[in-house]
């Protein structure tokens, strides 16, 4: 079974109500039928603030746009000032949720242990989990770039069954490529990719889970960069962060898909 692409935007603390709606309302007028509102195109989410996500679901209404939120909690309710829970986003309507992104990782507090809690509520709720993993600069120069993404592997997913990882996506994002415009090349990022879907083949016991999980690249991909990139074998879409703020830009990453 082919991996279904997907290209997701990550519109982290940007866009009102009323410039999330304006967006897409650009998008769809942009769409010539290669991108989100065709049949044979990736999946394309987009994952607005979460204040602005009902009024995103209201207006991609309709297209196969898929909206997802940018956090969940683990409780279901409770004393958890500034949290989202599971039945919150469930009553809006997001069908994908990114967790332990690196700038929630770095800013935070976030760890593998409340990534991995994030993680078993967001599939209690049915959400499609996008699962952030990526190493910082000075831990790929001393050369432990490896050992990291697999304590985050292994972190985010504890006791996961091969039927849980049917609603993972894991976006592999190097931290010193996020919003800096320093993508990693075709070959480091397929190096990495490759290492992970090893490491899945190692975890589950059923190779299905190794074959069928997407990998997402993210990390300044850009319409210059992305069809390098997503034409490697173990590359299987894109989480983009500034590119998605400009619908121009987001469906050419979409159209560069092949
Ligand atoms: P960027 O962000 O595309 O702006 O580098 C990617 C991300 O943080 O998901």
């Amino acid at each position: 079974m082919a991996r279904k692409y997907m290209i997701a935007g990550n519109w982290k603390m940007n866009n009102t109500a009323a410039e999330g709606v304006a967006l897409i309302k650009d998008m769809k007028a942009q769409c010539d039928g290669k991108c989100c509102c065709c049949e044979n195109a990736p999946e394309v989410v987009v994952c607005p603030p979460f204040t602005t996500l009902s009024a995103v679901i209201a207006e991609a209404n309709g297209t196969p746009l898929k909206v997802g939120a940018q956090n969940i909690h683990w409780e279901e309710k409770g004393a958890y000032t500034g949290e989202i829970s599971g039945a919150m986003l469930n009553e809006v309507g997001v069908t994908h949720v990114i967790i332990g992104h690196s700038e929630r990782r770095q800013y935070f507090g976030e760890t593998d242990e409340t990534v991995n809690k994030r993680v078993k509520a967001a599939l209690k709720h049915g959400l499609v989990c996008i699962v952030c993993i990526g190493e910082t600069l000075a831990e790929r120069e001393s050369d432990q770039t490896k050992a990291v993404i697999e304590r985050q592997v292994r972190g985010a997913l504890a006791d996961l069954t091969a039927e849980d990882m049917k609603n993972i996506v894991l976006a592999y994002e190097p931290v010193w490529a996020i919003g800096t415009g320093k993508v990693a090349t075709d070959e480091q990022a397929q190096e990495v990719h490759a290492f992970v879907r090893g490491l899945l083949k190692s975890m589950f016991s059923c190779p299905c889970v190794a074959e069928n999980t997407r990998i997402l690249y993210g990390g300044s991909m850009k319409p210059g960069n992305a069809a390098g990139l997503l034409a490697q074998p173990d590359i299987d879409g894109g989480l983009i962060g500034g590119a998605a703020l400009k619908a121009a830009d987001f469906l050419a990453i979409v159209k560069s898909v092949k």
